[in-house]
């Protein structure tokens, strides 16, 4: 069974366990993070949309390696078509596409012209992408540079790949594009004012888990939001991660193996991750100690990622509560502190950490 299949089939399974028993399930042991959020996501989806109910989507919605796209997404996406420079029809959200174009005139004023090479995304787009991606560069870089089917922000609408127009020429491929960061530091400099952020900042492939993506924008509705991300130079995931927990306490211990530095960003995928489980508040975050990184969890990892090749292991505990009320929709038992759940996060060499397990 493959990956989505497994998530699948898991959902499945613990939406007719809600459906029977009315309430709770807890998180099982071997279920990943991604799984249990993926499941308490549908839950959420399904729950808060009533029949003829307008909904709008979520603007600020974290589509990531770990969180996929919020079930029912389509059910309010509006979009809008054009035909870019190179012929080729691009589908936006409306809401993104009105800015980008505001954001377009206000670059053409500065003489930087740009186009919109990719935008909204199907699941089958990103399949094929991903296929050529693998068949032309190998699986690594294709899984460095292309987000899993179904993980892609690409899916939302809300993404928008550009592309420069420089003397008139179409500069498209990815490596050309590289070669004029004069340019993009000017366009960078004006995504806030239309609610955009760049996504995947140079340098923070450990927490994105993609390289740098200076044509990768994403609208968020928001241009203070935007602002205060752009100012404080953080990625998306670290703006969410703060914004939900600001009052999460740490205890990285005394570590011989990690940096501070290093167990911080562990702790940043697992915040990524908690993000999803609505209504859930997560208090506290603590490194298990160096003796989590056994060759035996090293394995247990890699035999749950296969292939990935996990050279180390680090365990986060935490404690957190579930909903208060049932406004919030969880697989939770209602109103409870859940103490020492474990996150266990793997890397290969200075890769960025996946997380790959979680539960009790
Ligand atoms: N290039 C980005 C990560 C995507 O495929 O969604
Ligand atoms: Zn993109």
């Amino acid at each position: 069974m493959n990956k989505s299949k497994a998530i699948a089939a898991w959902v499945a399974i613990l939406t007719i366990s809600l459906a029977l028993a009315g309430c709770a399930a807890n998180a099982d042991s071997s279920a990943s993070s991604s799984e249990t959020n993926e499941a308490q996501s549908s839950q959420a989806a399904s729950a808060s949309v009533l029949p003829g109910q307008l909904q709008s989507i979520d603007y600020l919605a974290l589509v990531n390696k770990l969180n996929p796209l919020p079930e029912g997404w389509e059910d309010s996406l509006e979009t809008d078509h054009f035909t870019n420079t190179v012929g080729d029809d691009v589908e936006v959200e409306s809401k993104a596409y009105a800015a980008y174009l505001d954001l377009k005139a206000d670059l053409e004023r500065e003489g930087v012209h740009v186009d919109l090479d990719s935008a909204r995304r199907s699941v089958a787009d990103q399949e094929r992408i991903m296929k050529e991606f693998t068949e032309e560069y190998g699986a690594d870089y294709a899984k460095k540079t292309v987000a899993e089917p179904g993980y892609s922000e690409h899916h939302t609408g809300l993404a928008l790949d550009l592309y420069l127009i420089i003397d008139g020429k179409d500069v498209v491929e990815n490596q050309d594009m590289m070669e004029y960061p004069e340019i993009w530091e000017k366009i960078h400099a004006r995504l806030a004012e239309y609610g955009f952020i760049l996504r995947y900042l140079d340098g923070c492939e450990h927490i994105t888990g993609y390289g740098y993506e200076p044509w990768h924008i994403r609208y968020i509705d928001d241009s203070t939001i935007a602002k205060e991300i752009a100012d404080q130079g953080i990625t998306f995931e670290e703006y969410k991660a703060g914004k939900v927990y600001p009052e999460v306490s740490y205890d990285f211990g005394d570590s011989k193996l990690y940096t501070r530095e290093e167990l911080e960003e562990a702790a940043v995928q697992v915040k990524c991750n908690f993000a999803a489980w609505d209504g859930c508040e997560l208090h506290s975050l603590r490194y298990a100690g160096d003796d989590c990184n056994t060759p035996e969890n090293v394995k247990w990892l890699n035999e749950i990622d296969e292939g990935a090749g996990y050279t180390q292991v680090v365990e986060l505990i935490g404690d957190f509560h579930s909903p208060v009320t049932e406004d919030e929709p969880s697989a939770w038992a209602l109103d409870t502190e859940y103490t020492d759940y474990q996150w266990w996060l793997a890397r290969t060499g200075d890769d960025g950490w996946q997380l790959v397990s979680s539960g009790y």
